[in-house]
């Protein structure tokens, strides 16, 4: 039986909370948001999804570690780079851990894993690195947002450097997933409209790292030049497969930034040199914000940021406009995809913002290894947006 000392407990207690605006529903509100951390923990992209973490976590930090006004709780999975486990893994977080948001993730194939869950299920999606097509363009949706770029942003201006450079005729190689056949669609792109030739497409599965006869087959070509996407531990053993070869210095190699970031270690930064990539960042980037980052950066995770981390420090800041714009009420989705919409982010490669599909308008640069510095030589395509092809949102 229930006193009437605890009825009048209760009946105090309800209309203590009305009286200060926490209805039950509200109080719902002073639970932690929960985050999920979908990344690669492991294999060729673990340093990528280590970075991507890392900037993420170093934005809230920055801010109290507290999102419009509430305490955040993470729940980590790693993904593997696995395609097959994608929607399972992400999964994991929405219906087990229950999250409010899902930051990840490095690898596209994975990355539509979580795009099914978020479009199944409303989740709040941010994408810190990968690019696939689909997620800002024909599957685009309104609670998913990317903080990096699509596959074919950072090799748009490629083709076009490189007929600067006088190089008319050359050969694209990558590994034949999503991200790269995407990266060498946006390579195509720029490279024909320049008037190039690709003489050849090579492809290679997925992290498979045997690249000695296709380099064979490269020598035998002899093309003004090669172009490419790979990226972590793949990349690192292409550049010195590329030297070991013999092929450095004699077919200029061009790419993606992704190939040289992050990599240019004392071991590798010989088989570099000379590189010349397109990106949306670089280390090298003179301005104060970016130096304050790399300082901050540098002193809390004792390594040095690449790109990953600044697509992932800006992952951050973006749900930091957002939960503020919704005093922490992330169920308020209205308000809170319309501030995400609008967030101009104040990123480490210079300010950008949201395309209508929800993905960064941005500059990309054009870089080339000297040392082991991906050095800015200028600006390759000034507020690039990707056509968003296909996305209806609003
Ligand atoms: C991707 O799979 O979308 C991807 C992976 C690594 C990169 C860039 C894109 O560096």
């Amino acid at each position: 039986m229930t006193s009437r000392r605890q009825v009048l407990t209760r009946t105090a207690a309800i209309l203590g909370a009305a009286s200060t605006g926490l209805v039950p529903s509200a109080r719902a509100q002073n639970a932690k948001i929960r985050i999920g951390m979908m990344f690669p923990y492991t294999g060729t992209f673990a340093q990528l999804g280590l970075a991507c973490d890392n900037g993420f976590r170093m934005a809230l930090e920055e801010k109290g570690n507290k999102l419009g006004g509430r305490e955040i709780e993470y729940f980590k999975v790693d993904d593997e780079s696995e395609p097959a486990k994608g929607v399972e893994n992400a999964n994991k977080l929405v219906q087990r851990d229950k999250v409010d948001a899902i930051i990840g993730t490095v690898h596209s194939g994975v990355q539509m894993g979580i795009h099914k869950v978020a479009r199944e299920t409303g989740v709040l999606s941010i994408i810190p690195n990968a690019g696939l097509h689909a997620a800002t363009r024909a599957l685009c949706a309104p609670n998913v947002f990317r903080t990096s770029f699509t596959n074919s942003q950072p090799t748009l201006a490629l083709g076009k450097v490189m007929m600067e450079k006088g190089h008319k005729k050359a050969v694209w190689i990558t590994w034949k997933y999503a991200a790269g056949d995407e990266a060498g669609e946006g390579f195509k792109e720029g490279y024909l409209a320049a008037g190039g030739t690709i003489v050849k497409e090579l492809g290679l599965p997925f992290p498979n790292v045997e690249f000695q006869a296709l380099l064979t087959e490269i020598a035998s070509i002899k093309p003004d030049a090669v172009a490419c996407f790979f990226s972590g531990g793949g990349a690192s053993k292409f550049i010195r497969d590329y030297a070991a070869a013999g092929l450095a210095g004699k077919i200029p190699l061009y790419g993606s930034g992704f190939l040289t970031e992050g990599l240019l270690d004392d071991e590798l930064a010989p088989s570099a040199q000379g590189i010349m990539t397109t990106l949306h960042y670089s280390a090298s980037l003179a301005t104060k914000r970016n130096d304050a980052f790399r300082l901050a950066y540098a002193k809390r995770f004792k390594m040095q940021p690449d790109v990953y981390a600044v697509q992932g420090y800006d992952a951050g800041q973006l749900l930091l406009q957002g939960a503020a714009a919704v005093n922490g009420d992330l169920t308020n989705k209205k308000a809170l995809y319309t501030a995400m919409e609008n967030a101009v982010i104040d990123s480490p490669r210079g300010k950008w913002t949201m395309s209508k599909a929800h993905n960064p308008v941005q500059d990309m640069y054009l870089r080339v290894v000297k040392g082991k510095e991906n050095v800015v030589l200028g600006v390759a395509a000034k507020a690039l947006s990707d056509s968003g092809a296909g996305c209806k949102l609003g």
